[in-house]
């Protein structure tokens, strides 16, 4: 039974940007998370996430997908299954500079830091997600 102010979150930025962190300052304990990153070795964790998030808004849980989510194309079927479900869907946009987000990668230790390329290819394929795209808002966090 879907609930009322029942919601998808989209989280959009780059590696590094902070969106992780900012998800357990703001939404732990009310949103369940779901990330590609908690299946790193998993087959098509593209479909097995979209089974999830839809799963879960099924049931009637808010829900932040916690993911680079960098262009349109990304976040689109994520404001879809909102819809279907019935639940309100915002985008919360970490806007980190790439040289502070590039910083932060090379001070991680193992598994978090992510290749250089990785985030620059990120940064090259970076759309600002928008209300144009279905999103009911969008906050901005400017670097903290
Ligand atoms: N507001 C902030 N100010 C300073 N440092 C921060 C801030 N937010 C996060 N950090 C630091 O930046 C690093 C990256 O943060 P975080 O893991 O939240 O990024 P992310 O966007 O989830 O990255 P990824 O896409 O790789 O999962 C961490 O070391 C974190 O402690
Ligand atoms: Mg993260």
């Amino acid at each position: 039974m879907p609930g009322r102010g029942q919601e998808l979150v989209v989280m959009a930025g780059l590696q590094g940007s902070g969106k992780s962190t900012w998800v357990r300052e703001h939404l732990a304990g009310t949103h369940a998370v779901v990330s590609k990153d908690h299946w790193p070795n998993a087959r098509r964790r593209e479909a097995r996430q979209r089974r999830v998030v839809a799963e879960l808004l099924a049931e009637g849980c808010s829900v932040v997908v916690d993911n680079t989510n960098p262009t349109p194309e990304d976040r689109a079927p994520l404001v879809a299954a909102a819809r279907m479900a019935g639940a309100g869907v915002r985008a919360v946009w970490l806007d980190t500079p790439l040289v502070t987000c590039a910083a932060r990668n090379d001070a991680r230790e193992g598994r978090a830091r992510v290749p250089p390329a990785g985030l620059y290819g990120t940064a090259r394929r970076f759309v600002p997600p928008s209300t144009a795209e279905g999103f009911d808002r969008v906050d901005v966090v400017p670097a903290g």
